[in-house]
């Protein structure tokens, strides 16, 4: 006699094709909101590396003491709003004066001039040639930028002659929208460093009158 029931079947559940399409459905929706929770996250990122990281006074005043001044020549990159310029310098260069394009080499109180840059995020690639630049007109500069090391920038920046101090630790830059509401935010979401050039001219000067007086 022969067995007549039915065999169990193997393997995977068929499913229904309502319910499979249902289920690619459902899972495209989420990558899609997985997409656009990522860009939503870089887009704010990005914005507020274009000019929203106003340089914490601390590092300034703490630059300014070890180099013997009070101020800095000039700060190319500066907000528009006077209320935002932490950077205590002689001159300011905003977006509408274009830091860019104009020359670096001011008539400084105390030569030679010395420049902070802390440039615009969005355009470091560009603000990092305009260093390399200025600092063969003998100009002394202090570029604030991310650290970075393994972009071309940086490497740029490296072998022009930039001498690198990294920042240990994590910065916290001041942020704001509007006038006059400045605050340190948090820590920064990077590392950061020194670029520096032409440090010798200020260590030279500075020499000179002590050697001379014997
Ligand atoms: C990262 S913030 C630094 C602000 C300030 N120098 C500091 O250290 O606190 C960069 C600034 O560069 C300004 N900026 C952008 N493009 C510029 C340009 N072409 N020339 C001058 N400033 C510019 C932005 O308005 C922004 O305020």
């Amino acid at each position: 006699m022969t067995d007549r029931t039915p065999k169990k079947k193997r393997g995977r559940p068929r499913i229904h094709p309502d319910a499979r399409s249902a289920r690619a459905a459902a899972s495209r929706a989420y990558r899609l909101r997985q997409k656009q929770k990522r860009q939503k996250k870089t887009a704010v990122y990005h914005r507020s590396q274009s000019d929203d990281w106003y340089t914490p006074p601390e590092l300034t005043q703490m630059i300014l003491r070890g180099i013997g001044r009070r101020v800095f020549t000039l700060d190319p990159c500066a907000p528009a709003d006077p209320a935002h310029r932490v950077v205590p310098a002689e001159f300011y260069y905003t977006q509408e004066d274009d830091g860019l394009s104009r020359s670096w080499k001011v008539d400084a109180a105390i030569p030679p001039p010395v420049v902070f840059v802390n440039p615009p995020y969005s355009r470091i690639s560009a603000w990092i040639d305009k260093c390399i630049d200025e600092s063969r007109k003998g100009v002394v500069i202090v570029a604030l930028v991310p650290s970075r090391t393994g972009t071309r920038w940086f490497e740029r920046a490296v072998e022009h002659d930039a001498i690198v101090a990294p920042i240990p630790g994590r910065l916290r830059f001041l942020r704001g929208q509007l006038a006059g509401s400045l605050s340190p935010g948090d820590a920064a979401p990077f590392d950061a460093a020194l670029l520096i050039w032409n440090p010798e001219l200020l260590c030279l000067r500075g020499a000179a009158p002590r050697v001379g007086q014997g």
